[in-house]
């Protein structure tokens, strides 16, 4: 087939574009197929990933304290991007509905797999729960969604924000709030700046399971854009600046090499690097005067009792 005539699915373009960089790169958003999404849940299991740990005992402490701060007495809708397998929301869901709050759910999600189990494991523990899933990507679904008369407050949970850059960050809440109107709240994980040995330990678990997390994707590769990727001759490296409060993830190939992928030939020279994943942290007052750089008018943060992990609650105006 001639490249004329070849249509690439985005993600062969993405990884072929990424890949013939002068820097290669490739997308984390791509982690998360079948055998990755096992992985990730894998992960959030593990001792050195405090990150949902500490988030749930935020929710399973302060859930009084949340609501407190979400609720106006007036019906709203909750939004959450990324739902996962909502294993911490389900602590907030089921406590709003124990003190008979009026309000709906909506997670959304990329995977359909997902939020079918999602739904199912909710209905199951909570039959009066209010839920409408939506399959899609973060901005086609709020697209949709948006135009709705009740306060929306949307969730971005588990340092999901974290996988952007800085100035990404920025650029992506400035896109989320043009879908939502003045008054509507942000409600977002994310995950604060801390001992550097234990960031990266999060990322350089002893058990291996992160770095699989990270070789997967060429695996993935290999078998959805005929790859012939030799994952043994790339290695996981993980690093965390504490300045910017990116932990960066790299796999680097252990020698001069070439791989051909949807028929294209990509070299390597030795050492050669693939920039994964950021994970970015943040410090308080970085948050803050992102918030207000945004727009948005910082109503309350919650922490647990380490500091390691905040929630905040932001309004937009
Ligand atoms: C799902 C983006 C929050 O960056 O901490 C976990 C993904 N990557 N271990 C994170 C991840 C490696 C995770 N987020």
């Amino acid at each position: 087939m001639s490249k004329a005539t070849t249509l690439l699915t985005q993600f062969a373009s993405d990884v072929l574009e990424g890949l013939q960089a002068e820097d290669k790169s490739l997308s984390s958003k791509y982690f998360y197929d079948a055998k990755g999404d096992n992985l990730f849940q894998q992960i959030m299991h593990l001792e050195e990933y405090y990150l949902t740990r500490k988030e749930l005992e935020i929710f399973e402490t302060q859930k009084h304290l949340i609501l407190n701060a979400l609720d106006d007495g007036e019906p709203f809708r909750i939004i959450e991007l990324g739902a996962g397998d909502g294993l911490k929301t389900k602590v907030l869901l089921k406590y709003f509905l124990s003190e008979g709050v009026d309000f709906k759910y909506t997670p959304v999600d990329i995977s359909g797999n997902v939020l079918e189990i999602l739904e199912a494991n909710l209905l199951k523990e909570l039959p009066d729960l209010k839920i409408e899933a939506y399959e899609g990507d973060y901005f086609e679904a709020l697209a949709e969604i948006s135009d709705n008369p009740e306060k929306d407050v949307v969730f971005f949970l588990g340092s999901n924000v974290g996988n952007f850059s800085g100035p990404d960050a920025e650029a992506f809440l400035a896109k989320l709030q043009s879908y939502i109107n003045p008054g509507d709240l942000l409600f977002m994980g994310v995950d604060l700046k801390k001992d550097p040995a234990i960031i990266l330990s999060a990322y350089n678990d002893t058990k291996g399971i992160t770095r699989e997390f990270n070789l997967n994707l060429l695996d993935r590769i290999n078998y959805e854009l005929d790859g012939n990727i030799d994952r043994d001759q790339f290695q996981h490296y993980p690093y965390y600046n504490p300045q910017t409060g990116e932990c960066r993830s790299y796999l680097i190939s252990k020698r001069e090499q070439e791989v051909i992928i949807a028929g294209e030939v990509i070299e390597f020279r030795p050492w050669e690097a693939i920039f994964m994943e950021i994970s970015k942290k943040y410090d308080p007052k970085e948050l803050s005067v992102l918030a207000d750089s945004l727009g948005f008018e910082p109503i309350t943060s919650f922490y647990d009792s380490q500091n390691w992990f905040s929630n905040v609650l932001w309004r937009n105006l």
